[in-house]
């Protein structure tokens, strides 16, 4: 399996922190974001990881991650040269993907704890077909893409809905196929302009192979306001607080 971060976009609803600073490089805790990420793919096991950013931001991003080799990884970049929305950021990775699978991860998601156990249903539970979402349930579901559940299916996701079905959002860790590519070509923008993995993750449904977990151990954070940043840090620093020791 492939690993893509999706580390591109203005940050602006984090301004005037992200004027200069591209929003991963910012710190949770005691690192720079976008190393939850980065340490979540090594949890995982994947090696080959493809980084997607902007060109505004392209040389302080290598200049921060360099090789990967601090990690055990090997990295490698895209620019992006539009924000176009998280499905045509994936876009770029396709020829680095080719025939493998991929977990694709939003570099601003922040996990208190590792998702190997996702990577592993996947591995273990679709033979290496179709698409895996991961879920959270949320106070307040609007800010996300939500899922509509029944007893054993996500029967849909609706991006940001003013009356969620569920408070279940969708985190933005994402497993595909390789044929997630010929359905990123298919899609079409939406209102605002974009296209969205909601429609990406909408079309696997109809397809019929789509499956879920839900985040188990640890919190998960969304780091896009000034609220869930603040409340990342919190959490983030205190976990190193706990395995530093420190009273
Ligand atoms: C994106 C996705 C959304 C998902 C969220 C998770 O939203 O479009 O479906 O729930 O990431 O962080 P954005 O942060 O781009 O508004």
């Amino acid at each position: 399996m492939k690993g893509v971060i999706l580390a591109g976009g203005k940050g602006t609803r984090l301004y005037p922190l992200t004027r200069t600073i591209n929003k991963h490089l910012l710190p949770v805790g005691p690192e720079p974001m976008i190393y939850n990420p980065i340490r979540n793919m090594a949890a995982c096991g994947i090696r080959d990881v493809r980084i997607v950013t902007s060109s505004e931001h392209m040389g302080q991003m290598v200049g921060a991650l360099g090789s990967g080799s601090d990690f055990g990884l090997n990295f490698s970049y895209s620019v992006q040269d539009e924000a176009n929305g998280i499905a045509d950021a994936l876009r770029l990775a396709e020829h680095f993907v080719g025939n493998d699978n991929v977990l694709v991860l939003l570099g601003d998601n922040v996990f208190e704890e590792p998702i190997d156990y996702f990577v592993d249903n996947y591995r273990q539970k679709q033979q290496g077909q179709g698409a895996r979402v991961l879920l959270v349930e949320v106070a307040d579901p609007q800010r996300f893409g939500v899922a509509a559940l029944d007893e054993k299916n996500v029967v849909e996701i609706q991006e940001k809905p003013e009356c969620p079905k569920s408070n279940y959002a969708v985190v933005g860790a994402y497993i595909y196929d390789c044929r997630v590519f010929d359905i990123i070509s298919h899609i079409k923008p939406s209102a605002r302009g974009e296209y969205e993995i909601t429609s990406v993750n909408n079309r696997y449904i109809e397809l019929g192979t789509l499956q879920y977990d839900i985040v188990t151990g640890g919190r998960w954070m969304d780091t896009g306001t000034f609220e869930s940043y603040y409340e990342a840090n919190c959490i983030m620093f205190e976990k190193y607080r706990k395995e530093m020791g420190v009273e």
